[in-house]
């Protein structure tokens, strides 16, 4: 069984606290992706469980064994770095037995273990090739070799794909995820990518100075953020974020973002809504949650206008920026249906998406 529990775990480096008191339980077989802005304390998270950082204090357990004073190597588990070093002179075979060769495996053992990684890693013709004589993405995919023949409880990665380009990074992410569908372990991988996060991850962990902002599925961390901190890091474009004041209008309630625009709260939503009346708020909606104008508005749909600001074509779709009462609020909407620059366009917002946010303690309420 490979679990992983962490239990108020800190970290203290002189005078900075990188970890704050974080827990985690982390299932058998469970990928999960700790993510967030660089400095977080994300990879002193992962060395600590490697055991390549000491704790400061609280409790790290891998299976049932508390491992704080286990040293990295009888962990058994397995990391992969972002900078993947290869011996230069061995073999794609030599580097990946090397391992498994020092650990006294007999020979045989060795070639089946070798043989079964490079098969599900798609590298078994360049076995007697040099590291040199690899691409980027090669590389990375006999980096990861070694670590599958060693058979571990968990692997632990540390942004294997920033120093990939984009390209690739794309493809290496989706390799990372068919690996993990074929060869199921506990993983706990590293990014300041939230888009690599959401593409791989059963459960993500947002980590934001030090402390965890919320652990949940990729869908529920989008659909259901817990903090404006979360809200603005996961999804791209970010959720716009404008201050507001929730009014009642008529039985129901409304957001009141301009002394023009007031749009009404869905009824679901009012009790929750009703002890912030009359309360300087911040609204949150999402770019895709703003669109063109819809023909047919479902419930809880609300047409407003706009003066279009600047229009950024991606494709699929347009992202038109509009402003209310000097604030930016980015939509996104069908590439055909939009207006110039400088004119009004007529906008269709779902307020079932909306999030409403406490400025005071930054939580989504
Ligand atoms: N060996 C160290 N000595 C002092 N401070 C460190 C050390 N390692 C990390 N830190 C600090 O701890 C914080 C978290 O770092 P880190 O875990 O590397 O962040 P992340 O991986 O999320 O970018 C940062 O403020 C960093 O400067
Ligand atoms: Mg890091």
């Amino acid at each position: 069984m490979a679990r992983i529990l962490i239990n108020d775990l800190r970290k203290r480096f002189d005078d900075t606290e990188a970890v704050r008191g974080i827990h985690l339980d982390i299932a058998h077989n469970e990928f999960v992706v700790l993510v967030g802005p660089s400095g977080c304390g994300k990879s002193t998270t992962l060395r600590m469980i490697a055991g390549l950082e000491e704790v400061t204090s609280g409790e790290i357990l891998i299976g049932d064994r508390v491992v704080n004073d286990v040293p990295p190597k009888d962990r058994d588990i397995a990391m992969v770095f972002q900078n993947y070093a290869l011996y230069p002179h061995m073999t794609v075979y030599e580097n990946m037995a090397f391992g498994l060769r020092l650990r006294r495996l007999d020979r045989s053992e060795i070639d089946s273990r070798v043989q079964q990684a490079a098969s599900i890693l798609n590298i078994g013709d360049l076995l007697q090739r040099r590291p040199k004589q690899l691409s980027g993405g090669q590389r990375q995919r006999v980096a990861m070799g070694r670590a599958i023949v060693r058979n571990p409880q968990a692997f632990l990665f540390d942004e294997p794909l920033s120093n990939l380009d984009a390209k690739l990074r794309v493809q290496m992410r989706t390799e990372i995820k068919k690996i993990h569908q074929r060869v199921k372990t506990t993983v706990v991988y590293v990014t300041h990518d939230q888009v690599e996060a959401m593409t791989l991850a059963d459960r993500i962990v947002v980590m934001n100075a030090g402390v965890i902002e919320q652990v949940a599925s990729p869908q529920e961390m989008y659909e259901n953020p817990a903090t404006r901190f979360v809200a603005g890091f996961i999804g791209s474009p970010s959720m716009n974020f404008l201050p507001c004041r929730v009014v009642t209008m008529g039985t129901g309630l409304g957001v009141r973002l301009s002394d023009e625009i007031c749009l009404p709260i869905p009824d679901d939503r009012t009790s929750r809504y009703r002890p912030h009346v009359d309360r300087e708020m911040v609204f949150g909606i999402r770019p895709e949650h703003v669109t063109e104008q819809r023909a047919h508005a479902g419930p809880g749909q609300f047409d407003f206008d706009a003066l279009v600001d600047v229009l950024e074509p991606m494709g699929m779709d347009t992202m038109v920026f509009i402003s209310i009462d000097g604030r930016e609020l980015c939509a996104r909407s069908a590439p055909k249906a939009v207006t110039e620059v400088g004119k009004k366009m007529r906008l269709t917002v779902d307020m079932n998406n909306l999030h409403l946010i406490d400025p005071t303690t930054d939580r989504v309420v």
